[in-house]
């Protein structure tokens, strides 16, 4: 084979490699209508429910109306994002901006279930 068309082979290869591995996080930047099933379940499932569950820390994150009234009625919102109210939540680190800005959309747009 061609020395060019190695390359070839390995960039195409390199693209499909990077074009494929699209993340969570950079889809839902793009959603205008993130919904608890699709999007903010997963993040929390993954995120927070570890440690808030029912019989472990306060407040349970375990499902969607936990999630949504700790969103709505405690400082969820702040511990994720500002950190005006405490330490930062997740407590491994903050999440990407566009984790957190999806989370506050599904908040403003009346969480959809
Ligand atoms: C490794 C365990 C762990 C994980 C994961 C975790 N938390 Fe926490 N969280 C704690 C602990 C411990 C506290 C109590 C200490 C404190 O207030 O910082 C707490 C406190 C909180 C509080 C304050 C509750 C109150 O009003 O007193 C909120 C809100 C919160 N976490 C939200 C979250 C969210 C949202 C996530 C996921 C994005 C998350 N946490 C992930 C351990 C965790």
């Amino acid at each position: 084979m061609k020395k060019i068309n190695v390359i070839l082979l390995f960039v195409s290869a390199l693209c499909f490699v990077s074009c494929d591995s699209v993340t969570y996080d950079q889809i839902s930047e793009v959603n205008t209508n993130p919904t608890y099933a699709a999007n903010v379940g997963p993040v929390f499932h993954s995120n927070c429910s570890g440690c808030h569950n029912s019989g472990g820390q306060y407040p349970s994150l375990a499902n969607y109306t936990e999630v949504k009234d700790a969103v709505e009625n405690g400082n969820v919102i702040c511990r994720i994002d500002t950190q005006t109210c405490g330490s930062v939540m997740p407590t491994s680190g903050r999440m990407n901006q566009g984790t957190i800005d999806m989370i506050k959309l599904w908040a403003t747009n009346g969480y959809p279930n």
